[in-house]
């Protein structure tokens, strides 16, 4: 199941992505708790939305998403985190929520959806699942996160022109 993150549900959230090993945890503090609270504080604009895929059995988050309209630009939207409990992984909870997170923009008017993420090892995993699908390599900046650590920019074009 699917859901909006509700208030209660950060701890968790911030321990999930510290879980998959891309987070220390001050990093996940500092960006993904103080993102969390600011959504709920009503901080970001309602193009701001964080998806919770839950166990139907537990009810337990293990997995979720984070994604925003971009104001700079036409109808654009980011997916700034994705992430699934490593006990999770392969069975089918990033595949559900990354295609939601593409019907949520497309219903929301958004044609494009860019993903931004490290070109190191540790995103190998994400890097594969995006270009599965359908996310092509759209740039990339050489030593952006740090030297030897390039950003790599993914694009979907999840509407057809008008
Ligand atoms: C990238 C990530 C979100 C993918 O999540 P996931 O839940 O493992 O993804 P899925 O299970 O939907 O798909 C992964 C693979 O498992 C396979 N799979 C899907 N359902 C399956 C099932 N029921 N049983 C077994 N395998 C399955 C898929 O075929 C897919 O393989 P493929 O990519 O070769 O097609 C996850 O690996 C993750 O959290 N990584 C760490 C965090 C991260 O890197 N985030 C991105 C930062 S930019």
């Amino acid at each position: 199941m699917i859901r909006p993150a509700a208030p209660d549900d950060t701890p968790a959230l911030v321990a999930l992505a510290i879980s998959t090993g891309l987070f220390q945890p001050d990093e996940a503090d500092a960006l993904l708790r103080a993102v969390l609270d600011d959504l709920h504080g009503g901080r970001l604009g309602r193009d701001h939305l964080a998806a919770v895929w839950c166990d139907a059995a537990t009810g337990r988050p293990s997995g979720w998403a984070y994604f925003a309209s971009n104001d700079k630009a036409d109808r654009v939207w980011d997916l700034w985190w994705i992430g699934v409990d490593p006990a999770w992984h392969g069975r089918g909870v990033g595949d559900a929520l990354l295609s939601f997170v593409e019907s949520e923009v497309r219903r929301r008017g958004g044609r494009m959806l860019l993903i931004e993420t490290s070109a190191l090892p540790p995103t190998a995993r994400a890097r594969r699942f995006y270009e599965k699908r359908g996310y092509a390599v759209c740039g990339r900046v050489p030593d952006f996160y740090g030297e030897g650590d390039d950003k790599v920019v993914y694009v979907a074009r999840v509407a057809t022109a008008p």
